[in-house]
């Protein structure tokens, strides 16, 4: 049964009805359901049993403490891309020597808080960033375990704000530039040469783009060892696609076989970084339709939801499933359900046949990756709350943020005499 079905014309999660959760919980909610959690990511290890890889899930697509923990206990690692999502890792009794650390603008305070807690390896993202990461390493009397993210210069298909592994994107380095840095980086007292690494996309539905990367990332991996530079790893990245709508369910087992063939004859560990494949289809965004209205031919449902919530449809154009939690037979009429955030960009989906009205709980599904994490407090709304579920318990994972906690950072500064607070330059460039 999949997580997210009806049961007496109501919308469940698991065990426990949506209704239920609204009233105990509020909209809009993010409502999770930990038995998906757990079989996507074992569908994604029995997929790839044959390598054995180590899997970092990308902290990024979904990075609630609970959702991590849970992802820890199955043996999971992380990909990060920054110190505070290094300190979730920690926090959440994930494995730092199974993290690796992805991101093209890492600081001097992150790259010491990274060899501090001894992570599994940085994925080096530009000449400049491997001598900052050697100097801080001398500093601490430390070797810093390192891959290059390499720019396979690689067409994913996907939209193109998630598009990364292309020549012109800010990501990675250039492959024909590779080998040069590699050999520098052999010489550099404060590196360790671990691995190699790319990531070229989110939301790819297609094998032929990794299995061109692939191909250039194994190429240089065979200069490297003519030259005598030996690896331990390869990191494929993630991007594995999942279905919004209608589309067709990503090509694993095909990926799976592919890696396993290429890798047949090599000493080398496989690693991959999937965010979306684990979480996505995992979560749900609970919200009540507030008001609806009709401009000129045009019918709209407002809901307590908005993009400040779910920002996907407004940043991508992407599609959006919504499911009504009361069951209804289907509608020929298309609405545009949108928030009530003051932007013309606030909608959660364009044209969608659904009949609503005032006070009815909708259900936005398949927004378990690159939600909540990528929420922001726009319009001073306050983050929605976060809910796990498992069987029939419902656990709150993170409550909602009240307004009083958005202004606090604030009205600290507000009461203050300001005559003592004001910092002049030289104080701020001694900070
Ligand atoms: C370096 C890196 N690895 C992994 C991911 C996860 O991608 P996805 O959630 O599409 O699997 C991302 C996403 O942007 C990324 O930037």
């Amino acid at each position: 049964m999949t997580p997210f079905h009806y049961r007496l014309d109501v919308l469940h999660c698991e065990d426990v009805p949506l209704d239920r959760l609204a009233k105990t919980f509020g909209t809009p909610s993010y409502i999770y359901s930990g038995s998906a959690i757990d079989s996507a990511f074992s569908t994604f290890q029995d997929a790839f049993s044959a390598t054995k890889p180590l899997i970092c899930f990308a902290v990024k697509a979904n990075s609630n403490l609970s959702v991590l923990q849970r992802l820890a206990k199955l043996g999971s690692g992380f990909d990060i891309v920054s110190g505070g999502e290094l300190e979730r890792v920690l926090r959440a009794g994930g494995d730092p020597s199974k993290t690796v650390f992805s991101g093209v603008g890492k600081t001097e305070a992150e790259i010491r808080a990274a060899l501090t807690a001894q992570i599994h390896c940085f994925n080096v993202e530009s000449a400049e960033e491997l001598d900052r990461i050697d100097l801080v390493a001398q500093h601490m009397g430390q070797q810093a375990p390192i891959s290059l993210r390499v720019n396979p210069d690689v067409n994913p298909d996907t939209h193109p704000y998630i598009a990364t592994g292309l020549k012109e994107s800010k990501f990675g380095i250039p492959i024909e530039q590779a080998l040069k840095l590699y050999e520098r980086a052999a010489t550099l007292s404060g590196i360790k040469i671990v691995g190699i690494d790319c990531h070229i996309g989110s939301q790819i539905t297609q094998l032929e783009p990794y299995e061109a990367a692939m191909d250039a990332l194994f190429d240089l991996v065979d200069q490297l060892l003519e030259k005598g530079i030996v690896l331990r790893h390869i990191d494929l990245g993630g991007g594995m696609s999942v279905c919004y709508l209608d589309e067709q369910p990503f090509p694993l087992a095909a990926l799976a076989d592919s890696v396993a063939l290429k890798l047949r004859d090599r000493d080398l560990q496989l690693i991959l970084e999937p965010g979306r494949y684990i979480v996505a289809d995992a979560g749900i965004l609970l919200t009540e339709v507030l008001y609806t209205k009709h401009n000129g031919d045009h019918g709209f449902g407002i809901i307590d939801a908005a993009m400040n919530d779910l920002i996907r449809p407004a940043l991508y154009g992407s599609p959006q499933k919504i499911l009504p939690v009361k069951a209804q037979s289907g509608t020929d009429r298309s609405i545009d359900i949108v928030g009530p955030i003051c932007e013309t960009g606030d909608f959660l989906a364009k044209d969608y046949p659904i009949r609503v009205q005032a006070g009815e709980l909708l259900a936005l599904a398949a927004v378990g990756a690159y939600g909540m994490s990528m929420s922001s407090n726009y319009n001073t709304r306050g983050r929605a709350a976060e809910v796990l579920i498992d069987g029939e318990e419902a656990r709150l994972i993170r409550r909602r943020e009240l307004v009083e906690e958005l202004l606090a950072s604030e009205t600290d500064c507000l009461h203050k005499d300001s005559s003592g607070e004001v910092l002049s330059n030289q104080s701020e460039a001694k900070q």
